[in-house]
């Protein structure tokens, strides 16, 4: 392709301020596909146009005709006259321009009217270079085969959401950060609520430190256990679901046992209700039995001990930690999720580990949209404040809508991946910047990988393909159900009802 070829001829304005109608005869419309970007040259800059739609004469419906603009109308009798041709209609999505310091993107409102029969031509390297390739991470291409690079700090400065539908590819494009940050040293904790990322970590390099926890008991993990002094009667009655008798007895225990030794144990607290449950008054026996059986069912779980791991052993340089808690209640895990907030958060205070990435997969479960979760106020203080203090909260959602707003608002970068739910689109439109009527038209369309980035270190939202060859091994893969099913049906081990042919 030449420096400046000529796509096609500016028709003039849309139906909108910010739409521009182009007619085009190229054949090969591969860079002409939705979301490619175009380039407009004016006087004193280059205005860019993003692709939004392209009609052929043969979607013009007549009726139609009578509620066009009178640019469109012509348009489409152009298109009529000469089959071959088609209509981009295109958004201002920006401006290129030099002021001295080589060529910068300016976007927002920008004044420009079209002039009429100038040409549109195909974006040259040197845009492409300014326009895609933004740093050094590599994520993929463009529908036009433009590689996309975004900047490291651009993108881990201020908080980052990973929004889209199940299937769409959050989690493999998150682990494919994850996997181009850890060869940067980057420290990275990731809460994962499915136990998804254990096989990323322990495909990472050997040159990255890896530590994986579990909740609990998991076999071959180091065990992530919750201080039991950090748990307070409300949290046991949380956790556990008992009844108001109980909680009341477990109050009374810990009370003493806080005043008498200081450094319990899970045992203590047991060994103290099995007391009361034998020799308490007659009146506290039975709540005291059940307050203990529901504290040894979660002491049973191994998830409580007498200290939470050292923060510096979970957050270093050149290190991913996965904190799984996959058949964790979702209490407990909202309980976990706090207290590593708060840790975190008092530890970059104090300047005891570096400046980290903190993934939450599954935001909406620990600062959900329409009730409170232990988790929300940690959640949104870490989402006001942690930036300062160099934590960089990245969020991953399914539903945006679902998702705390405060916390949403405050991801000042979004990828948003494939979106069909209504209310979701609009709380992206609410919360995401520079995001046009067009783009977000396009996220119930997208396919499994397409991505829109966009925020404050990209003038322009970039549209890309996430690349599908990630050294690590994605746990979040689809399953192939009929693999599946031949193999077990194949399998000699199980013993199979046989249906009896003669009753
Ligand atoms: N860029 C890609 N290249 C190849 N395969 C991909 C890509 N993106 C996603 N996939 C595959 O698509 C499936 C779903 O992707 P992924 O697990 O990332 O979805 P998700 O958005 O995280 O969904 P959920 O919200 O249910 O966790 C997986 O099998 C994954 O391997
Ligand atoms: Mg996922």
């Amino acid at each position: 392709m030449s420096e400046s070829q000529i796509l096609g001829t500016v028709l003039g304005q849309g139906r909108r301020a910010d739409e521009v109608l182009i007619v085009s005869t190229i054949e090969k419309t591969g860079t002409l596909r939705r979301g490619a970007i175009l380039a407009h040259d004016t006087l004193s800059e280059t205005m860019l146009l993003q692709v939004a739609n392209k009609m052929t004469w043969s979607d013009v419906n007549e009726q139609d005709l009578y509620l066009m603009s009178e640019n469109e109308r012509l348009a489409y009798q152009i298109i009529q006259r000469s089959p071959k041709s088609y209509v981009l209609s295109c958004t201002i999505a920006g401006a290129i321009r030099d002021e001295g310091d080589g060529p910068q993107i300016f976007s927002g409102t920008i004044s420009f009217v079209a002039d009429k029969s100038s040409e549109v031509r195909a974006l040259n390297p040197e845009e492409v270079k300014t326009i895609y390739d933004r740093g050094t991470l590599f994520v993929g291409r463009t529908v036009d085969d433009h590689p996309v690079t975004l900047p490291v700090n651009g993108l881990v400065q201020r908080h980052l959401s990973i929004i889209g539908m199940t299937g769409s590819g959050k989690s493999y494009l998150l682990g494919l950060l994850c996997e181009e940050l850890a060869r940067r040293k980057a420290a990275i904790l990731i809460v994962d609520p499915h136990n998804e990322y254990i096989p990323l970590a322990q495909t990472l390099p050997r040159e990255t430190r890896r530590m994986l926890y579990s909740v609990g008991t998991a076999t071959g993990l180091n065990t992530y256990t919750l201080d039991v002094k950090e748990i307070s009667t409300f949290d046991f009655q949380h956790f556990t679901g008992m009844g108001p008798g109980s909680t009341s007895i477990v109050e009374t225990v810990l009370q003493g046992l806080r005043e008498n030794t200081p450094q319990y144990t899970i045992q203590d607290v047991l060994n103290e209700l099995d007391a009361r449950a034998k020799h308490g008054q007659p009146s506290e026996k039975a709540a005291a039995t059940w307050a203990r059986n529901y504290i040894q069912t979660l002491a049973n779980t191994g998830m409580i001990g007498i200290r939470e791991p050292p923060i510096r052993e979970m957050v270093g340089a050149n290190q991913v930690t996965v904190i799984a808690m996959s058949g964790v209640r979702e209490r407990i895990q909202q309980f976990v999720v706090t207290s590593i907030l708060k840790r975190v958060f008092d530890a970059r205070r104090q300047r005891e580990i570096p400046p980290l990435l903190l993934i939450v997969e599954e935001a909406h479960r620990f600062a959900p949209s329409r009730e409170s979760a232990s988790s929300s106020a940690m959640m949104r203080t870490l989402a006001a404040e942690g930036r300062k203090f160099g934590v960089c909260l990245v969020v991953v959602s399914q539903r945006p809508n679902r998702l705390d707003t405060t916390v949403l608002s405050q991801c000042v970068t979004n990828i948003v991946m494939k979106v069909k739910n209504p209310a979701d689109l609009a709380s992206i439109r609410e919360s995401a910047e520079n995001v046009t009527e067009d783009l977000l038209g396009e996220l119930p369309r997208f396919e499994r990988g397409d991505a829109l980035v966009m925020g404050e270190a990209f003038p322009i939202s970039i549209r890309f393909k996430t690349r599908s060859d990630r050294t690590t091994m994605h746990g979040g893969k689809s399953v192939d159900f009929e693999a599946v099913w031949q193999a077990e049906s194949e399998r000699r081990d199980v013993k199979r009802f046989a249906f009896p042919t003669k009753l």
